[in-house]
């Protein structure tokens, strides 16, 4: 019980029964995890990925213990693709509440130094951070303003959006970048419909994106010496952050990055 006798019990605070969650990017390493997260703890959750088995496997997973729970195959780059999402979502659940974006990775895939970087490396890594991001989450917010009910936005930013790096990392560092700053410009725009726009920001989460690079010992000790608590993330340091930003407990906050990073900008 809270605020003397309050009726409310805290942890209420924190469930999303009868929310309704739209997870672009689902049926990854990290869309996955807040997907099972957020069925958790009680939200109807519409798993998305370009690649059909993911989408239906990560909607099973997260509704292993009971739930409701729908994959669907997506390219949300593709502006009908997103509306289509959003119009099977409404009319499987009848609302939509939370929007994560989980689509975005690559860095590690396209490496150049600054001078050359190549202008196709460029505009891939765009396509799949940013362009994902606001494709899926316009038609998703227009929902939510028609709703009336208010809503949640997560992005996946990045310390590479705060940290440069040594390492060829351009069109990454600049994406990430630019979904941090989408964050907090939509947090100020869309906070008259009640719809609060917040990011995580992780320094590198054990994930099959980065396997390869931390695959390397010396590679990984490099990171790991770096960060204060001396390891990397795994997906389940990221969910409880999400879920909170998609709580109650979070009505008040907006236009935030917080970075789940293990300390390592507090070292910068
Ligand atoms: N893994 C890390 O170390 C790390 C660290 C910091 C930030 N991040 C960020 O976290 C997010 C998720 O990363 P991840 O490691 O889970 O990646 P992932 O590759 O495992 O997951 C991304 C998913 O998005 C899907 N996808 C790609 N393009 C799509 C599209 N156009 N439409 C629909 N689905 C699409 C892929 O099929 C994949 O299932 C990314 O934004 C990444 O930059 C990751």
């Amino acid at each position: 019980m809270i605020n003397g006798g309050d009726t409310v019990a805290e942890l209420d605070r924190f469930r999303l029964d009868g929310r309704v969650a739209l997870i672009p990017g689902g049926g990854g390493a990290i869309g996955s995890a807040i997907g099972s997260a957020l069925a958790g703890v009680g939200a109807k959750v519409v798993v998305v990925d370009r690649t059909p088995d993911r989408a239906d496997e990560a909607a099973a997973r997260a509704c292993a213990l009971g739930g409701i729970c729908k994959g669907v195959t997506a390219d949300v780059t593709r502006e009908e693709d997103a509306e289509r999402i959003v119009k099977e979502t409404l009319d499987a659940y009848g609302r939509l509440d939370i929007v994560v974006n989980a689509v975005g990775g690559g860095a590690g895939k396209v490496l150049f130094d600054a001078e050359v970087y190549p202008r196709d490396a460029w505009d891939w890594i765009y396509e799949l951070n940013v362009r994902s991001t606001l494709v899926a989450t316009q038609p998703a917010v227009r929902a939510m303003i028609a709703g009336g009910n208010g809503g949640r936005v997560v992005n996946i930013s990045s310390v590479r959006a705060l940290l440069g790096i040594n390492a060829g990392y351009s069109a990454y560092v600049a994406a990430k970048g630019a979904i941090s700053s989408l964050t907090r410009q939509w947090a100020t725009e869309w906070a008259k419909h009640g719809i609060t726009v917040n990011a995580i920001s992780p320094t590198f989460v054990d994930t099959p994106q980065v396997a390869m690079l931390l695959d390397d010992p010396a590679f990984k000790a490099g990171v790991v010496n770096r960060i204060p608590l001396r390891r990397v993330a795994g997906t389940e340091d990221l969910t409880g952050a999400v879920l909170f930003f998609c709580s109650d407990a979070a009505a008040f906050v907006t236009g935030q990055i917080l970075g789940i990073d293990g300390g390592l900008t507090a070292t910068q």
